[in-house]
């Protein structure tokens, strides 16, 4: 069931991961989405009550933490890095630690010598960690997170992310979406940052 009806652009778990759903009464993707919205939805008040520092957000530690309070009465693995290899990003799972570390400084280093605007800032942040994709699963819903947290802690006013209609399910809002994660994997941003503001 956990890998029927998937949405375009989403990673299929493997036997083990979907071994690890902890609510035993989910039949559907529809059930599934929704025990996950209001489980995410914990994990968001948590993370929004508390002021915190880019620098308290861009470390591994708070990657883990935030995943796993968005996920922990959904998935075993909640907050547990992935340990195969999935085809967005071609990232083996031996270098994901070290990949998202080295993104978190990058990060924190635009935001010292203000080497984009803000908004690009959040924006590479998100596109690098789906592009890692350090989870088995959660990895769009938690990076949009993390931008709009950096967003939160420079002062910024969060995005919009195609006003949200439905990302998660088949849109055309999610088409827009991959086709804009797309063309920032070649490097272009525009239509991102465009997306993530509209
Ligand atoms: N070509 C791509 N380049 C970068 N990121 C992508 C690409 N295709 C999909 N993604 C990202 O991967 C996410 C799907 O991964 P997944 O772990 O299933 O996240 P979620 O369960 O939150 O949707 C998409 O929401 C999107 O953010
Ligand atoms: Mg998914």
């Amino acid at each position: 069931m956990i890998n029927d009806e998937l949405p375009i652009g989403a990673t299929p778990l493997t036997p083990d991961d979907a071994n690890g759903l902890i609510p035993k009464h989910i039949a559907t993707r529809g059930q599934l989405d929704q025990f996950e919205s209001r489980n995410i939805q914990q994990g968001l008040l948590w993370a929004m009550k508390t002021k915190r520092t880019p620098s308290d957000i861009l470390n591994i530690d708070f990657c883990l933490k935030l995943h796993k309070q968005m996920f922990n009465k959904s998935w075993s693995w909640a907050g547990q890095f992935r340990k195969y290899e999935v085809n967005i990003g071609n990232i083996p799972p031996e270098i994901v630690a070290v990949q998202l570390k080295n993104l978190c400084d990058d990060a924190k280093a635009w935001i010292e010598f203000s080497s984009y605007p803000l908004d690009e800032i959040a924006i590479r942040l998100h596109h690098r960690m789906v592009y890692i994709h350090p989870f088995p699963n959660g990895n769009g819903r938690h990076s949009r997170i993390m931008a709009d947290l950096l967003l939160k802690a420079l002062g910024q006013p969060l995005f919009t992310w195609g006003n949200k209609a439905n990302l998660t399910l088949q849109s055309q809002s999610r088409v827009d979406y991959l086709a804009a994660l797309r063309l920032a994997d070649k490097g272009d941003l525009s239509a991102l940052l465009d997306y993530a503001r509209t």
